[in-house]
């Protein structure tokens, strides 16, 4: 058709295009009117920064495989959570590194514990950020497993209780409540926690605090570093027999409706990148809004190659960034918050 033989010069090939015909590269002349035809965003009111939280004061500890994220203790937090305000970043996600860890994570719903602590000070000096806390106990326990162990053996964490672990839960979403909390977001996946979560805050008149579930959370190796800021890897045994097998994606909309059934006002797929064929899906079956995790290893990956020279930190950043948008997601829980809002455009 629109064919050179090999022996004609470039200059004498006339186009055989055919009037009339649509040219997708039209489109794409100039910034301007690639802007225009532009299908997706992120934008910053999309973002949500994760703080992890430690006791002490004017702790600033960078997390060795997270450059550029730090443990803060509450001081230092304070500082921080203004500066996501001043920046435009709408909430942020704050996970607590308690002073002492336990069998059955008792810091993680004690009233003067890290995050209850940590967001009375937030909402004394009125931050802007909606402040949302993590509910789970992995970070507060001595095991490192997200509830309550019914034995030591502990090869597959299959021992950990359901349904004790679910109690505990409940009373640790209402200490965060109490404390001032304006999101709650159970991260254990334990059946039936948002039901009991959501009946626990409304009987303490915590009514109108939404729950932001977790909802589709898988047993992924990208949680590593994760594990190294917060302290929190299994002792023994993984989380495979809580959280989901990643193969699985049909089981992730089962997750999900149960969390809606059960009060969840925001689901969540976590990790993002790996998952984003579960982002589309519950994006065609949900009308809630969905929010997607981009998680540590995401993160470090990116950090990691480009700090080799190897891709281009932004460029990458941003194009994995609005990939999650165009799978489907509403709001993106990323550590590159505070770094998107000072290189927007
Ligand atoms: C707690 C929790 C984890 C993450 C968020 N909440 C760790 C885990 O489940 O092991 C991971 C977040 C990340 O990797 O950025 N259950």
């Amino acid at each position: 058709m629109n064919e050179r033989p090999a022996n004609t010069p470039i200059e004498k090939c006339e186009s055989k295009f055919t009037v009339g015909q649509f040219r997708p590269r039209r489109l794409r002349g100039g910034q301007i009117i690639r802007k225009m035809v532009q299908e997706n965003v992120v934008r910053l009111e999309d973002l949500v920064m994760p703080f992890f939280v430690c006791p002490g004061e004017k702790v600033q500890q960078e997390i060795p495989s997270m450059p550029g994220n730090y443990r803060f203790s509450i001081d230092i937090l304070l500082e921080q959570v203004r500066m996501v305000g001043d920046l435009g970043i709408p909430a942020v996600l704050l996970f607590g590194i308690p002073e002492e860890k336990d069998y059955v994570g008792s810091s993680g719903y004690d009233i003067d514990g890290i995050i209850p602590r940590a967001i009375r000070a937030l909402k004394d000096a009125y931050v802007e950020p909606l402040l949302i806390a993590d509910v789970c106990l992995c970070e507060y326990t001595n095991h490192g497993h997200c509830g309550i162990l019914t034995s030591d053996d502990l090869e597959d964490g299959d021992s950990v209780d359901n349904d004790k672990t679910i109690e505990i839960l409940a009373q640790e979403a209402v200490v965060y409540a109490a404390a001032g909390a304006d999101i709650i977001a159970p991260s254990d996946m334990m059946d039936g926690r948002i039901r009991r979560i959501r009946i626990e805050l409304d009987e303490c008149g915590y009514s109108d605090i939404p729950i932001m579930s977790y909802a589709a959370k898988y047993a992924s190796a990208f949680y590593g570093p994760f594990r190294d800021a917060a302290d929190s890897a299994p002792e023994r045994g993984d989380r495979r027999s809580y959280q989901m097998d990643p193969p699985n994606s049909r089981e992730a909309m089962r997750e999900i409706e149960l969390d809606v059934s059960e009060g969840a006002d925001i689901v969540m797929v976590k990790p993002a990148l790996a998952y984003l064929d579960v982002l589309r899906d519950a994006r065609q079956r949900f009308d809630v809004p969905l929010a997607a995790y981009n998680v540590s290893g995401e993160y470090a990956m990116i950090k990691a190659a480009a700090a080799n020279g190897w891709v281009d930190e932004i460029q990458v950043r941003d194009e994995i960034l609005v990939s999650i948008k165009r799978a489907g997601a509403d709001l993106i829980i990323t550590y590159f918050a505070v770094d998107v809002a000072r290189t927007i455009r």
